[in-house]
Order: structure tokens, then C-alpha cells, then sequence
């Protein structure tokens, strides 16, 4: 695997539009326009082909990402080349802090889904941020708790449950990372690939379109093409978690 289709450009070219991208970004959004405007300058922005690998497990950490346009997905892969999905991450996410906080190396790959342009941020700069903008580091930690809830309960997921509540969960992670409400209902517009699912799932191709086919007979989810419709989000999360 290799790093490809990146091409570089310093943020700091559209300053103005720069400063506006960065005060949506949940974990800056507290941040005086005068420390803004540092981040901004220090700042590489970076695009992606749909396909490139932006990082690879077992890499020294050296920046931190964030998302101003695109998808990623965090994956793990075993000897064999067999992966898991971790999570997926959009517009605003940021990925890359884990080696920058812990010193070892990166915890995972990351791949972009759709062409992603990011914004990158060097690990000494995120570090001094850190220090200087306390406010930064909480968000960072409220992130990270949601994370870790959400790991939490996706080990739940893979010891407690039956394949149903697994896939269920899978599904259910998948609206929560990548879906769009739309009158009560969720849409995925891209569902991974079922062996993605399977992965995801700890379980078989077979078994996830045994239970996806189960689902809709059954009124909770609608496929058309690759979109899953989630009826009543609510509703499902109620049967399954
Ligand atoms: P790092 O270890 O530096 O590089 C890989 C990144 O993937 C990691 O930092 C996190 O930003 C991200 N990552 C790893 N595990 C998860 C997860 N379970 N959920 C979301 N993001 C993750």
C-alpha cells in the first residue's frame, strides 16, 4: 500500500475562508480569532484521491488531521490482510492524536472513501496548542470519551449479543458516523461493502445479508442500490441496544 494522489497547499492561501473552516471544527471552536489565525498559518492543507492511504498502522505519528471535505475510514488489518472498519469520519472530524498524545506509533490505518481534501496540523504546533488553549483540550477529551463510549459499546456488541443485535449495532454505528436524518428517518448513502459489514459484525457475508434481507421483510430498514433507509431510527435503537 502506498501513499498516493496527496498534493500539498498552505492553508494560509484563503486566509478569510481558512479561519471560517477551522471555527466549525468542534474541537477549535472556542478559540480567539488571534490563536485561530496561528493555527491557520502553521497549518498544510492536503488532497486526497477516493482510494489513497492518508495513514498506515505502525507509522510514527508526526500530524494531526482534520476533515474540511470528504470521508475516511479507520481500518485495523490482520497478517492476512483481512480488515476491520473501526469507524468512518467526515467534514469536521479530526484523526491523527492518538500517536501525537501517546508517543507509539499510529493505531490504525486511514483511507480515504470519497476524495478528501484535510487539514494537517504538525504534532509540536497541536501540542503547543494543546498547552496555550486549554479549551482545545477539552474538546479533545469529550471527543475521545464519545469515542471510547462508542467502543464500549460496540465490545458489548461482539460478546453479548446474537448476530441480529450485532448487525443491528454495525448499522446503527454506521447511521451514527455517516447517515443523514431526513423526517425521522436515517439514510446511509453508501453502505460498505457486506464484507465490510461481516467484518464489522464479527460474523459471516452470509449471515449479514440473512439479517439485512430479515430487517426489511421485517419494516425497519429499506435498501435501494447501496442506500439503506433506517424507518424509525429511534425505534430501532430501541429494539437493539
Ligand atoms: P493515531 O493512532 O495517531 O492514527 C490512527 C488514528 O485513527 C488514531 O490516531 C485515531 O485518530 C483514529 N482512531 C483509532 N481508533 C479509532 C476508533 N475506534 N474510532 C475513531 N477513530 C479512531
Amino acid at each position: 500500500m502506498t501513499t498516493t494522489g496527496a498534493t500539498h497547499q498552505p492553508l494560509s492561501s484563503d486566509l478569510g475562508e481558512a479561519m471560517e473552516f477551522i471555527r466549525n471544527v468542534p474541537i477549535f471552536s472556542d478559540i480567539e480569532s488571534a490563536e485561530l489565525a496561528k493555527i491557520v498559518r502553521v497549518g498544510v492543507r492536503k488532497k486526497y484521491k477516493k482510494g489513497s492511504i492518508i495513514l498506515l498502522e505502525e507509522e510514527t505519528g508526526a500530524a494531526l488531521f482534520v476533515i474540511i471535505s470528504g470521508k475516511v475510514k479507520i481500518v485495523r488489518t490482520d497478517d492476512d490482510g483481512r480488515e476491520v472498519i473501526l469507524s468512518i469520519l467526515g467534514e469536521n472530524d479530526f484523526f491523527g492524536e492518538m500517536s501525537i498524545l501517546d508517543g507509539l506509533s499510529r493505531s490504525a490505518s486511514v483511507v480515504a472513501i470519497t476524495k478528501a481534501e484535510l487539514f494537517m496540523i504538525h504534532r509540536r504546533d497541536f501540542l503547543k496548542l494543546l498547552q496555550d488553549v486549554p479549551s482545545v483540550a477539552v474538546s479533545l477529551l469529550r471527543e475521545l470519551t464519545m469515542r471510547l463510549r462508542k467502543a464500549d459499546s460496540q465490545i458489548k456488541s461482539l460478546s453479548l449479543k446474537d448476530a441480529a443485535g450485532r448487525v443491528a449495532n454495525v448499522i446503527l454505528q454506521l447511521a451514527d458516523d455517516i447517515g443523514t436524518i431526513r423526517k425521522g428517518r436515517v439514510e446511509i448513502d453508501e453502505l460498505p461493502l457486506q464484507q465490510d459489514l461481516a467484518n464489522m459484525a464479527g460474523t459471516s457475508r452470509e449471515t449479514i445479508s440473512r439479517v439485512v434481507h430479515m430487517f426489511i421483510k421485517k419494516g425497519h430498514v429499506d435498501m435501494h442500490g447501496n442506500k439503506m433507509i433506517i424507518q424509525d431510527y429511534e425505534k430501532f435503537k430501541s429494539l437493539f441496544t
